[in-house]
């Protein structure tokens, strides 16, 4: 089908799924208000990754704020890499991504984690154009732009902080609570619903490249050595896998098992591929289709700074790839940065299943000899002495050991330091935990699911707009209309469908304009169910009603007091 953004924007807009936040002031791009009916579909679409990739994991959710002080980003290193390419036109002041003009313009696929001194090299060999203009950008500098939105705390000049570009950080930071609630027993996930924001340089298409988004993460944090993946729960499912390899040899993506793809190495973390496995089966239980879908394996020059290896899950729409979830093998990284910048633990303490007796080697300087003799670098000396102890006991066999300062070097008699090897019995060590992240962009998902449900058909010789939702995310599930709102038919329309939200189905009442009119406004929201309240049911002992399926628009006679079990 052409033109299904387009298609998709005017529907969404219509029909209450989502539009341009404050257009009557001329909009702002990359802005997005969810109106009733998107509103619900995201809704629907978050309590369902809640429900597989929360609660039914054992995992806890957690909710940290939006906005987060300055050190958090300095540790997490967004501060000074979170940046896309900028090239501003000379002629009309229009900024663009430097890395989307040149994929748009060139063969060139992946342009992201080029330098921004091969992106100008290619800008000029090609003589690349603003995208607005047109005009000539072959000697304009391509520079680095930070994307965090920044603002400050307080009143007067306050403290500086940033509005989160990404959820994980705020589960990162906490990290030391949360091992504490956990019992230092790994391996533990923490998940996140909720608001990020990122100053993109040219955002588009409707809900895809916003400025406030929302993410749902899952942060797990596990033992490298030890824990390993439920694997067998998923190792059936067929994935449909775009490695890196493939891409540099121009091959086409492969189909492979979860269970394949980690005998053959094409995934390297079993983590990985397992979240794949469980992300498979929701994508297909909330419509995605998976014709138009793949996971994509990051190039290297494209990984983020802190992953050692991503996969991108991709739907396709228009003929477009989007990335809608990433999957990253973090490593220990953000931790072991939290851990250095601040003044917490970020580790976890790992106990041996038996204790072990390990020999060591320290020293303990005399410190009554170091201060008179040395004054105030004496504290610093036996720093290095004890460090000194540990790493290079073959030192301490002369005379005097040698404590270097920045610019000077001291001679400590050996006979101060103190130095002894014995052996000790070790309970445990102190570890900084890996982290697994599934992070899912779900406005992205929400586009997806109804671009994918998107279809045309033709009703009575009439075309008609259907979108064709799963159960677990539509907005309505069943719409009950009276024939008429006369004759008691109204009242009895009414009461079906308290009855119905009161045994936990989401219904709508509508009762204006005629039947086929109201067939086809549900029909366009995705409501999967109608049912039609007639002179029969009135008639009819026990009472019956019309059911009329979306997809076949076929209709069934149903008893009413049978509705809640054929729904
Ligand atoms: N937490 C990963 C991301 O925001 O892309």
């Amino acid at each position: 089908m052409e033109d299904l953004t387009r298609k998709i924007s005017e529907l969404s807009k219509r029909r209450g799924f989502f539009s341009q936040t404050a257009e009557a002031y001329g909009g702002v791009a990359g802005f997005q208000t969810f109106g009733p009916e998107g509103a619900e579909l995201k809704r629907n679409i978050e309590n369902s990754w809640r429900n597989k990739f929360s609660d039914s994991l054992g995992h806890r959710e957690i909710e940290a704020p939006t906005i987060m002080p300055e050190a958090v980003f300095e540790a997490s290193g967004h501060l000074e890499t979170f940046d896309d390419m900028i090239i501003e036109c000379p002629e009309c002041g229009t900024s663009s991504r430097a890395d989307h003009i040149v994929e748009d313009n060139t063969g060139i696929g992946e342009a992201e984690g080029f330098s921004t001194d091969k992106i100008e090299e290619i800008i000029r060999e090609n003589s690349l154009k603003c995208p607005n203009c047109e005009e000539d950008l072959s000697d304009i500098p391509v520079e680095d732009f930070n994307l965090m939105f920044k603002t400050s705390i307080g009143p007067g000049s306050g403290q500086k902080g940033y509005l989160r570009p990404e959820t994980a950080q705020g589960i990162f930071v906490e990290f030391p609570r949360f091992k504490e609630y956990m019992r230092n027993q790994l391996p533990f996930g923490i998940t996140q619903i909720g608001k990020s924001y990122r100053n993109e340089i040219s955002p588009r298409k409707g809900l895809v490249r916003v400025r406030e988004l929302t993410q749902a993460e899952l942060e797990h944090f596990i033992d490298p050595e030890e824990d390993r993946p439920p694997i067998s729960d998923v190792e059936d499912i067929e994935l449909k896998l775009y490695s890196r390899e493939a891409q540099n040899k121009d091959k086409r993506g492969e189909e492979m098992t979860v269970k394949e793809a980690v005998e053959q190495d094409v995934i390297k973390s079993d983590w990985i591929a397992y979240y794949l496995g469980l992300a498979t089966e929701w994508y297909r239980s909330i419509g995605v289709d998976m014709e138009r879908f793949r996971f994509r394996q990051h190039q290297n020059d494209e990984l983020s700074h802190y992953a050692s290896d991503c996969w991108d899950a991709e739907s396709q729409v228009d003929g477009d790839w989007i990335e809608i979830t990433g999957f990253a093998y973090r490593g220990c990284y953000d931790l072991k940065k939290h851990d250095e910048y601040s003044e917490e633990d970020y580790t976890v303490f790992k106990e041996y299943d038996e204790p072990i007796e390990k020999k060591v080697t320290e020293a303990d300087p005399d410190m009554g000899f170091l201060g008179p003799e040395y004054g105030n670098k004496a504290a610093q000396i036996a720093e290095k002495i004890q460090e000194k102890a540990k790493k290079s006991p073959e030192e301490f066999q002369g005379e005097t050991v040698e404590a270097k300062l920045e610019n000077k070097s001291f001679e400590i008699p050996t006979e101060k330091c103190n130095f002894e090897r014995k052996t000790v019995t070790k309970t445990g060590e102190h570890i900084i935990p890996h982290v697994v992240e599934p992070s899912f962009g779900i406005d992205r998902m929400v586009y997806t699911v109804l671009a994918h449900a998107y279809d045309e058909d033709e009703v009575d010789n009439e075309k008609r707009t259907v979108l064709r939702l799963t159960e677990e995310v539509a907005p309505t599930e069943v719409a009950v209309f009276p024939l008429m709102d006369k004759d008691g038919l109204g009242e009895k329309a009414r009461e079906i469908a308290s009855q119905l939200r009161d045994e936990g189905f989401s219904v709508k009442y509508d009762d204006t304009g005629n039947i086929g009119k109201r067939y086809r406004r549900q029909d366009e929201v995705g409501t999967p169910y109608c049912i039609t309240v007639d002179y029969e049911t009135l008639e009819d002992d026990p009472e019956t009603v019309t059911v009329r399926d979306r997809d076949s628009t076929e209709q069934e006679r149903v008893e009413v007091s049978e509705l809640s079990e054929f729904l």
